[in-house]
C-alpha cells in the first residue's frame, strides 16, 4: 500500500522528509482537477438530475449535502483513496483507543471517552480513566441538581479563555430554550476589565457563583480576572470568605486550592482533553448547571453517535470524512483559502467563533508532525462566520462577487425553537436561496450584475437544535478537522503557535514595572514601534 511513513509510536522521528504531495494519490487529484477545472457546479446538476440522491448522507437527524460542490463520484472515490494512503482509518483508531497521537506534548487525545457511555475500561498511564470519568460526572449531577433545586445561585459566571470559554459559551446559547429561566450564564473571558466589571455591575453578587474554569490554571487573562472577581466580590459583600461563590474546573488542583478553592469544590479534568475540545468534560459545568444534567448528557450522546458512525461508516459514506476530504479538496486543489461556517440560527451565534479555535488552532500550522517545514502544499483555511440572514448584509457581496471565492457551510435546523408568524420559512428560504444563488450565478449585460456562480456550499441540515443534534454538530466538525489534520501530515492537537505572544506580552508588562512580572526576562530588541506603543501606554497608566 502506498503510504506517508506511520508513526513510530515511541519516538517520533523529527526527520521525516516526505511530502504529501509525493503520493500518488495526490498526483492523482492534481490530475483529476485538471479535468474539473473545465466544468462548473450548475453543470454537474445539468448532466445528474439526481445529484442530491448521490451527493448527500444523513445520520439520524442530521443531513449533509454536499451536491453543490464541484466533486464528482470520481474526485471523491480519489479523495478516500488520498485518505487510505494517509492512514486515516488507522490514525483514527489511534486516537480512539487512546494513544499518544499528540506527540508534541506526548499526549493522548481522549474527549472520545467522554462521550462513549459504553466505554468500560481505558488505560491510559496505566490508570484506568473510566472511573474518572463517571465519577466527575457523578460530581457534576450532584451539584447541577442541587444548585438548580435551592436557586441560592441565579447568576453564574465562567471565567476562562478559549476552549474554556468558546466552546461552554455557544453551547449555552445555543440551547437557551433548554436552559433554567431562573438561572443566568455569563462568560468573562477578555482580560479587558470592562468585560468582567460590566458583567458584574448588573447582577446580584450575593447570589452569583463564579465558576473558573482553566485546564492549566495560569492562564494570565484567567488568572487576572478570577483575582479581580474576589476582591471586586469581597468588596461588594464586605467579607473576607468568598470561597461559597466560587468552583473550578481544572486539572491543576493544587493551583485552585492555593486560590481558595476548596477540594471538592474542584471538578478535575486531564491532560488526554485538549482545551477546545474540553466542552464535553467539567469544563462545561456552566451551561450543564443552566440546561441540566440530563440535557448535558443529551449533548454527549449525541456527540457519540456522530462518534461512532465516524469509526464504523465506510469512507464514502462517512459524513466527518466527507466534509474533511471536500475541505481538502477546496483548499488544496480548487485554491481557495477560507471557509465561511453560516448558521442560520440565531441560537448558534458563537458557533464559528468556536469553529475559528477548534479548526485554527488545530490545523494552521506549517510543519508536519514530525517537525518538518511544509512547503508545498497549504493547511487549515481561514474560518469566518456570522449567522445568516445577517451575514447577508454584512460581507456576502464579497462571497457572492468578490475575486476570492470562500466555500461555505450553510447551516439550519427544520424546527424553530420561538416560532412566530411566518419568520421561520423566511429564515429558511434564504438559507436555500443563497446556496443556489452561489451555484447559479447570474448573466448580465452590467458588468457589475454578473455573478459568476460556480461556488461551492455544503447545507447541513438538522431536525431540530436540541441537545442531541448539537452534540452530533459540533462532533461532525471535530472529526472533520481531525481528517484534515491527518491528511495535512499534522499534530492538530498542540497549539505552540500562541504562546510566543504570551511570552512577549509578559516581558512587556515586565518593563511597564508590573511586579508579578519582575522575574521576566528583558524583551531580546524594542524595535521603534513597539518603544513608541509601549511610550504612550506608560504616559496615560504609569506615570
Ligand atoms: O489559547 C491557547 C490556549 O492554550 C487554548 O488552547 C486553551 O483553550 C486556552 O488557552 C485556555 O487555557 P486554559 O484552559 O489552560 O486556561
Amino acid at each position: 500500500m502506498e503510504n506517508i511513513k506511520p508513526m513510530p509510536k515511541d519516538e517520533p522521528s523529527q526527520d521525516d522528509p516526505s511530502s504529501i504531495t509525493q503520493l500518488d494519490s495526490w498526483k492523482d487529484l492534481v490530475d483529476h482537477h485538471k479535468e474539473m477545472s473545465c466544468t462548473t457546479i450548475p453543470s454537474l446538476f445539468k448532466n445528474d438530475p439526481k445529484r442530491f440522491d448521490n451527493f448527500h448522507q444523513k445520520l439520524e437527524g442530521l443531513t449533509l449535502d454536499y451536491s453543490k460542490q464541484r466533486v464528482s463520484k470520481d474526485t471523491i472515490e480519489k479523495l478516500c483513496t488520498l485518505a487510505k494512503a494517509s492512514d486515516l482509518e488507522s490514525w483514527r483508531d489511534q486516537m480512539f483507543n487512546g494513544d499518544r497521537i499528540n506527540t508534541t506534548e506526548n499526549r493522548a487525545v481522549l474527549h472520545t471517552a467522554l462521550r462513549n457511555k459504553d466505554l468500560e475500561t481505558l488505560e491510559v498511564d496505566s490508570v484506568d480513566i473510566v472511573p474518572e470519568i463517571r465519577g466527575t460526572f457523578e460530581k457534576m449531577k450532584s451539584f447541577t441538581d442541587s444548585v438548580r433545586a435551592e436557586k441560592k445561585y441565579t447568576h453564574i459566571v465562567n471565567i476562562g479563555i478559549g476552549g474554556s470559554d468558546l466552546g461552554p459559551h455557544m453551547v449555552a446559547e445555543a440551547l437557551k430554550p433548554f436552559s433554567d429561566a431562573e438561572i443566568t450564564v455569563h462568560y468573562v473571558s477578555n482580560v479587558d476589565s470592562s468585560h468582567l466589571v460590566e458583567t458584574l455591575e448588573n447582577i446580584d453578587l450575593n447570589k452569583t457563583l463564579f465558576i473558573i474554569t482553566s485546564k492549566t490554571f495560569t492562564t494570565q487573562e484567567t488568572m487576572c480576572n478570577a483575582r479581580s472577581a474576589k476582591e471586586l466580590l469581597q468588596k461588594a459583600l464586605g467579607k473576607d470568605d468568598v470561597g461559597e461563590h466560587f468552583v473550578a474546573a481544572t486539572q491543576n488542583v493544587e493551583a485552585a486550592q492555593k486560590f481558595g478553592i476548596s477540594e471538592d469544590k474542584i471538578f478535575p479534568i486531564w491532560d488526554w482533553v485538549g482545551g477546545r475540545y474540553s466542552l464535553w468534560s467539567a469544563i462545561g459545568l456552566s451551561f450543564c448547571i443552566s440546561i441540566g444534567f440530563d440535557n448535558f448528557q443529551k449533548l454527549l450522546d449525541g456527540a457519540y453517535a456522530m462518534d461512532k458512525h465516524f469509526r464504523e461508516a465506510p469512507l464514502e459514506k462517512n459524513i466527518p470524512v466527507l466534509l474533511g476530504l471536500i475541505g481538502i479538496w477546496n483548499r488544496n486543489f480548487e485554491g481557495f483559502e477560507a471557509l465561511g461556517i453560516i448558521p442560520y440560527d440565531q441560537y448558534l451565534y458563537f458557533l464559528p467563533s468556536h469553529m475559528q479555535q477548534l479548526d485554527m488552532e488545530s490545523n494552521g500550522k506549517s510543519v508536519t508532525r514530525y517537525g518538518v517545514p511544509i512547503t508545498d502544499y497549504e493547511t487549515g483555511p481561514i474560518i469566518l462566520g456570522q449567522t445568516g440572514t445577517d451575514a447577508q448584509h454584512a460581507f456576502f457581496q464579497s462571497v457572492h462577487q468578490g475575486t476570492d471565492i470562500i466555500p461555505c457551510d450553510f447551516i439550519f435546523a427544520l424546527k424553530c425553537q420561538k416560532p412566530a408568524r411566518g419568520h421561520h420559512y423566511k429564515l429558511l428560504a434564504n438559507a436555500i436561496a443563497q446556496t443556489k444563488a452561489l451555484m447559479d450565478g447570474q448573466e448580465n449585460q452590467n458588468p457589475h450584475k454578473i455573478f459568476s456562480g460556480s461556488r461551492p456550499t455544503n447545507t447541513i441540515v438538522v431536525d431540530e437544535l436540541d441537545p442531541y443534534h448539537l452534540g452530533m454538530l459540533i462532533a461532525m466538525y471535530e472529526q472533520k478537522v481531525f481528517v484534515q489534520g491527518i491528511i495535512w501530515n499534522i499534530n492538530s492537537f498542540d497549539q505552540h503557535g500562541v504562546e510566543l505572544g504570551k511570552v512577549l506580552a509578559k516581558q512587556i508588562l515586565r518593563d511597564f514595572g508590573d511586579k508579578d512580572f519582575a522575574n521576566e526576562k528583558d524583551a531580546t530588541e524594542i524595535d521603534s514601534s513597539t518603544a513608541a506603543l509601549m511610550d504612550m501606554v506608560v504616559k496615560t497608566h504609569l506615570r
